[in-house]
């Protein structure tokens, strides 16, 4: 295919400096935009009387002739094209003939770039939007179902103090809330029109960028034409937040193995998000959870990636910046893929309740409360605190928990102990009296329910 910037250069370009230039294998999926972006410059070009309303025509029929032909599958995108831009202004001019050389009047590949990127990433985060807002709706229903289930809640991976797994879940779920503000915030930074901003200084014709905008739907003007070019901060927010969104999945993954672990047993993976082995019988694997978790990784070297292509470029336009869409959409297609799976892996999984208690019931998850215990009765907090330490280690030594603990053993340490204690220190006792804000009550976690569905409208 002829180069679109054939004119001064007269030596042909060697062929692997040709296809490494090109971009084709990945900006060909920004076809759409592009065209929508064209059509919206013919437009504003003929209101303007920059081209007659005729060529206007013709362009426009002839861009909507090439999208319902690659729809239809009558027409191919050429994957020798240098890039989308050229593939779709070469077919045009090879349809309609002289009027589709006016299109790129008052416009630049460097403008036109920066605006099909900045449409396509505007709906394609719409996409990722939905996905995360039905992973927490899927969260939202398993901890309803799980919001009286005992379970310990850990630091430092040790037993610590009794929880839910419906409050632990949610814990995710207000997570995703914020990545999903966070993937708002950075759409509506991004919804700024560069075109018409030309090659880097603008345009001598006089151009209604205001209403192209508007035609796009976009909410204002890049407000300097250098910045406008080469302003990639979108790509780098919109990488960040989908970058938390992995860390969050990873995090959660993590989890759904070690719960899914004979060691935990917490919960089972339905078959339908789990695998086998070939050589263990027995074997009933984690992958997808497995899967986002090493996928992180990929998501963070992306980020990574568009802050150091950035950070040494001079204005404004340079061939760098190509390399910010594979970035972008791989971080997409990964956070896609990884939400496509999980939500229904964490939908599907059983709850082992039995399990979750058991392992409550060891640990000494109630010690904080036995503690607390003493406070009630007008002993210091710190000195509470000590003397539990003591009857826990008692315990330890002697194999038993502080619920079979004799009364003698407790009143050989503080006359401040009675009966009562035992109904302290129930599991289910120290869980229901956690009803500070927020807590993992079975109150607290329909609560947060609500209040997520409240946002999520
Ligand atoms: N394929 C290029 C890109 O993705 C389009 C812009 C080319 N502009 C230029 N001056 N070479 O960045």
């Amino acid at each position: 295919m002829a180069k679109l910037w054939a004119g001064m250069a007269d030596g042909a370009i060697d062929a692997a400096a040709e296809d490494f230039n090109r971009s084709i294998r990945i900006d060909s999926r920004m076809v759409r935009e592009d065209i929508e972006g064209s059509i919206a410059h013919a437009k504003m070009l003929s209101a303007q009387n920059i081209i007659t309303s005729a060529d206007a025509e013709a362009i426009i029929d002839g861009l909507n002739g090439i999208l319902s032909d690659l729809d239809a599958g009558r027409l191919q995108i050429d994957p020798e094209a240098e890039d989308i831009h050229t593939f779709v202004e070469q077919t045009l001019t090879a349809r309609i003939g002289e009027p589709g050389k006016r299109l790129h009047t008052a416009r630049s590949r460097n403008d036109q770039v920066a605006l099909d990127t900045r449409l396509y990433l505007r709906g394609r985060v719409e996409k990722t939007k939905e996905l995360l807002k039905a992973f927490i709706l899927t969260l939202c229903d398993r901890a309803e179902e799980a919001r009286a289930m005992v379970m310990p809640g850990y630091t430092h991976l040790q037993r610590a103090q009794p929880v839910t797994m419906g409050h632990h879940l949610l814990a995710y779920a207000h997570m995703a809330l914020r990545d999903l503000g966070r993937l708002t915030d950075a759409s509506r930074r991004m919804n700024v029109s560069p075109i018409g901003c030309c090659a880097l200084a603008g345009t001598t014709y006089p151009t209604d960028r205001r209403y192209e905008a508007e035609l796009l739907g976009f909410d204002a003007l890049a407000e300097n034409s250098l910045d406008g070019v080469s302003d990639r901060d979108f790509c780098v927010e919109l990488a960040a937040a989908l970058s938390l969104v992995m860390t969050h999945l990873s995090r959660l993954s993590e989890e759904l193995i070690l719960w899914s672990s004979w060691e935990f047993r917490f919960i089972r993976l339905s078959d339908a998000y789990s695998t086998g082995s070939s050589i263990m019988p027995q074997k009933k694997n984690p992958d997808m959870a497995e899967l986002t978790r090493g996928k992180t990784g990929r998501v963070y070297g992306d980020l990574m990636a568009l802050l150091t292509m950035l950070k040494g470029l001079p204005l404004a336009y340079n061939k760098d910046m190509q390399e910010d869409k594979e970035l972008i959409f791989d971080a997409f297609d990964t956070v896609d893929a990884c939400l496509t799976v999980c939500a229904p892996m964490v939908g599907t999984m059983t709850f082992l309740p039995e399990n979750m208690r058991h392992a409550a019931a060891a640990g000494f998850i109630n010690a904080t409360d036995l503690a607390d215990y003493l406070v009630g009765r007008g002993m210091p907090f710190r000195t509470a605190y000590k003397l539990t330490g003591e009857l826990v280690a008692q315990c330890t030594a002697s194999g038993t928990t502080l619920e079979d603990l004799p009364l003698e053993a407790y009143k050989a340490k503080s006359e401040l102990f009675d009966a009562d204690l035992y109904a302290a220190i129930n599991i289910d006792t120290c869980l229901l009296r956690r009803t500070s804000h927020a807590g993992p009550t079975p109150e607290s976690v329909e609560r947060q329910i609500e209040y997520i569905k409240e946002i999520l409208e």
